[in-house]
C-alpha cells in the first residue's frame, strides 16, 4: 500500500455483501448481526424461535432476513449456504449447558453442546469447503475461553468448544491446501454475564465459590460486552484482523491464541 492509498474500512469491505449469523436472536449473535448490518451487510439471522428474530428485523429493517431453523441441522446448513452464498458466515448459535458438577450430569446433559455447537461447526464448515464459498469469504466460529481453561460445571462444554476451534483450524488448512482463499477463524470469548448463557454460568461459578454474583463479577475484572464481541467479529470479517486462526476475546480486545 502506498501512502496516498486510502485505508479500507470494514464497511468498505462488507457493504452490499451477505452475512449469515447463527444464534442471531439474542446475546453475542444479535450484537454481531447488528454490527454487520450497520457496516452495510445484508444479514441472514438464524435461531429456533422467531419472536426475537422478528423484533430484530423491525430494528434493522429489510436488509435483515430472519430464518427460523435449527443451526445444527445439516440440511439447513446446505440449503442456506447454497441459497445465500455468504461472504461472511458467523457460527454463533450455542446451547446453554446444564450447569452442575460432573457427578450430577447425565450423558445426555454432558453431550448437549456436542450435539449443537460441534455439530453446527462441523456441518457449516464442511459445506463452506465443499461448495466452496468464494475466495475472500470468512467463516468465524464462536468457541470459548473455556476451550483453554476448562469449565468444570458445564459438562462437555469446554471440550466441545475446543473441538469447534479444531474444526476451524482443520478447515483453514484445507482451504490453504486447495487454494480456496476462504478464511476460517475461531473466537474464544471470556465468560461474561452480558448474555443469558453467560449469566447462568456466572451464577453457577459464583455459587461454587460461595460468593454473590456481583462479588464474582467484580473480582473477575472488566466485563466483556456483546457490543465488543460484535465489533471484534466485524474486524475479522472486514479483514482488519485475520492474521491468526484463533483469538482470545476479553474486554481488552482480541489477542491471538498460541
Ligand atoms: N456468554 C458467554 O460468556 C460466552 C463465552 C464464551 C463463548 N460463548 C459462546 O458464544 C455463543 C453465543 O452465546 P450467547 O452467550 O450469546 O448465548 P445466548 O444469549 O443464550 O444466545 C444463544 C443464541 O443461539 C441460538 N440457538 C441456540 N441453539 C440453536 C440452534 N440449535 N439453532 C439455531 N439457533 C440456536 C439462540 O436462539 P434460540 O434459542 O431461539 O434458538 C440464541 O439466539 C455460544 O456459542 C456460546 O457458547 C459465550
Amino acid at each position: 500500500m502506498t501512502l496516498n492509498q486510502p485505508i479500507k474500512t470494514e464497511a468498505d469491505e462488507l457493504a452490499g455483501t451477505t452475512a449469515i449469523v447463527t444464534g442471531a436472536s439474542r446475546g453475542f449473535g444479535r450484537a454481531i448481526a447488528t454490527t454487520l448490518s450497520a457496516a452495510g451487510a445484508r444479514v441472514v439471522g438464524i435461531a429456533r424461535t422467531s419472536a426475537q428474530l422478528d423484533e430484530l428485523r423491525d430494528e434493522l429493517g429489510d436488509t435483515f432476513t430472519p430464518v427460523t431453523a435449527d443451526a445444527a441441522d445439516p440440511g439447513v446448513a446446505a440449503r442456506l449456504i447454497d441459497e445465500y452464498a455468504p461472504r461472511t458466515l458467523v457460527l454463533c448459535a450455542g446451547v446453554s449447558p446444564t450447569m452442575s458438577p460432573l457427578h450430577e450430569q447425565t450423558w445426555e446433559s454432558f453431550s448437549q453442546t456436542w450435539n449443537v455447537d460441534v455439530a453446527q461447526a462441523f456441518y457449516w464448515t464442511r459445506q463452506a469447503l465443499r461448495r466452496p464459498l468464494a475466495p475472500g469469504s470468512s467463516v468465524i466460529a464462536m468457541s470459548s475461553g473455556a476451550a483453554v481453561n476448562g469449565s468444570p460445571l458445564s459438562g462437555g462444554y469446554a471440550g466441545a468448544k475446543a473441538a469447534v476451534k479444531f474444526i476451524a483450524d482443520y478447515a483453514a488448512m484445507e482451504s490453504q491446501r486447495a487454494g480456496l482463499g476462504i478464511s476460517f477463524v475461531s473466537v474464544l470469548p471470556r465468560l461474561t454475564p452480558a448474555t443469558d448463557l453467560g449469566a447462568k454460568a456466572v451464577a453457577a461459578y459464583a455459587g461454587l465459590q460461595g460468593v454473590d454474583v456481583d462479588t464474582f463479577v467484580q473480582a473477575a475484572g472488566p466485563v466483556l460486552t456483546a457490543e465488543q464481541v460484535g465489533r471484534s467479529v466485524l474486524a475479522i470479517a472486514g479483514g482488519q484482523e485475520r492474521d491468526h486462526g484463533a483469538y482470545l476475546l476479553t474486554a481488552a480486545g482480541l489477542s491471538p491464541v498460541g
